[in-house]
C-alpha cells in the first residue's frame, strides 16, 4: 500500500494518555506509555525496546471489545495504520488491501461507494480493521471471515511479519487463531476479497421482517438497502456508545450439544436458538438473561440494556470491576437457572 514518504520510523510516544475517549465502555483509563502506530515498519524496534525493558503490553484499536483496567502500565499500542487499496482484480473477484486503524464501519460505507457489495450486512459495528478478524465479527448472518482472502500481522514469537491465508486464520464463530493465541500477532493489514457475483442475505430473522414489513416487491433488497436497514435495526436495538458506554453483545451466545439442548427443550419450550455445526444448537444468550430477570437491571454504575439484555452499559462512572461484578451476578443466574455457561465476549486486560 503506498504510504507517506516520509513518516516517521519511531512511532509517536504519548506519557499518560486518557483513554476514555478510546474505550466504547467509556471507562477512566490511564496509559502509562502510549505509542501511535501508523505504520507496520514501526513496530519491529519498538518491539525489542518493550522487549528490553520488559514492558507489559498491548494493541488498542477502536477499544469498542475491551475491558480496561484504571491503569495500563507499560506501552499501549495505538493501531492507527490507514488506508485502502484494490490492489488486484480478475473476472471473479475484487481484492482490497486495508490498513488495520480504519475505522470498520467506515470501510463498509466506502466500500458500497466504490461498488464493492458484500459487507453490507455488518454496518455499524464499532471498532477498527484489524480487530475484526480476532473474534471474526458477525452480524445478521455473515461473518468477515467470508470475505477475507488473508491478514498480515507482526509476529511477536517469530518477530517477523507473517501473512495468514483465511484457512490459517481458523476461523469459527466469534474465534480465530488470533484470539487462540492472545499477545502472538500485532495485525497490520488485512485483504478482503469480494466475489463480484453478489447475493443478497436477509435471512435472518430481524432483516427479513424488516423487508416483509417494507416491500411491495419479490425484488431483492439492494446493497444499500440491506445496508441501511442493518444501520436502522441495530440503531434500535443497540445502545449508541457515543451516549451510553458499552461493547456490544456482553456474552457469547452459547453452544450446546444437541443432548443438553433436548432436556432444555423439554423443560423449557420457549428457548431461542439456532441450529449450529455437527448437530449442536447455539442458544440466544439475550434471551436467557432475559428470563432470569436481568433487563434493566443496575449494580452499581454497571447495568444490563433495557431493551436488549446481551449488553452491559456503563451507566456514568463505572469501574472495569463494577462490569465484570454485574456479570459474575448474571453467569451465576443463568448457571443455576439454565445450566448453561456464559462466555465474556469482550477481552479484559
Ligand atoms: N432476546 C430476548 N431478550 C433480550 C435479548 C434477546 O428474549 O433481552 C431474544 C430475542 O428475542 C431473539 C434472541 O434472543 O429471539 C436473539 O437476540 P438478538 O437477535 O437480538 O441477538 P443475538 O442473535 O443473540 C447476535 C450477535 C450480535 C449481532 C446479532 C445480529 C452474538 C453474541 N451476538 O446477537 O452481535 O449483532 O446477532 O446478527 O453473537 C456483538 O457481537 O457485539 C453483536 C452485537
Amino acid at each position: 500500500m503506498n504510504r507517506a514518504k516520509n513518516a516517521p520510523l519511531s512511532p509517536k510516544l504519548i506519557p499518560n494518555l486518557g483513554l476514555k475517549s478510546r474505550n466504547t465502555f467509556g471507562l477512566e483509563v490511564s496509559a502509562e506509555r502510549a505509542f501511535e502506530i501508523t505504520q507496520p515498519d514501526q513496530i519491529p524496534a519498538l518491539m525489542d525496546e518493550i522487549a528490553r525493558n520488559q514492558w507489559a503490553w498491548r494493541v488498542l484499536g477502536g477499544g469498542s471489545n475491551v475491558i480496561l483496567p484504571p491503569v495500563l502500565s507499560g506501552a499501549t499500542l495505538l493501531m492507527n495504520i490507514t488506508g485502502q487499496e484494490v490492489t488486484q482484480e480478475d473476472v471473479s473477484d475484487t481484492y482490497l488491501l486495508v490498513g488495520a486503524g480504519v475505522n470498520w464501519h467506515e470501510l463498509v460505507q466506502w466500500t458500497l461507494t466504490h461498488n464493492l457489495p458484500g459487507l453490507e450486512n455488518l454496518a455499524l459495528i464499532p471498532g477498527t480493521v484489524g480487530a475484526t478478524p480476532i473474534q471474526n465479527i458477525g452480524a445478521y448472518g455473515v461473518e468477515v471471515a467470508q470475505y477475507i482472502e488473508s491478514v498480515t500481522a507482526f509476529d511477536t514469537q517469530s518477530n517477523t511479519f507473517a501473512t495468514l491465508s483465511n484457512k490459517d486464520c481458523q476461523f469459527a464463530y466469534r474465534d480465530s487463531h488470533f484470539k487462540q493465541n492472545p499477545n502472538q500477532y500485532i495485525v497490520t493489514e488485512v485483504l478482503f476479497k469480494f466475489p463480484k457475483a453478489w447475493q443478497a442475505r436477509v435471512h435472518y430473522a430481524d432483516l427479513a421482517k424488516y423487508f416483509a414489513d417494507q416491500s411491495n416487491t419479490d425484488q431483492d433488497p439492494s446493497p444499500q438497502e440491506i445496508f441501511d436497514a442493518v444501520c436502522q435495526i441495530r440503531t434500535q436495538k443497540l445502545p449508541d456508545p457515543k451516549v451510553i458506554g458499552n461493547a456490544g453483545s456482553f456474552f457469547q451466545n452459547p453452544i450446546v450439544s444437541a443432548e443438553q439442548y433436548n432436556t432444555l427443550i423439554e423443560k423449557f419450550p420457549n428457548i431461542v436458538s439456532y441450529p449450529d455445526t455437527a448437530g449442536k444448537r447455539k442458544l440466544a444468550a439475550g434471551w436467557l438473561i432475559d428470563q432470569c430477570g436481568f433487563k434493566g437491571k443496575r449494580l452499581a454504575e454497571a447495568g444490563v440494556y433495557e431493551k436488549q439484555a446481551l449488553v452491559i452499559v456503563n451507566h456514568g462512572e463505572a469501574s472495569a470491576s463494577d462490569i465484570l461484578n454485574l456479570a459474575r451476578q448474571i453467569q451465576e443466574a443463568v448457571q443455576k437457572q439454565y445450566g448453561v455457561t456464559l462466555d465474556i465476549e469482550p477481552n479484559i486486560l
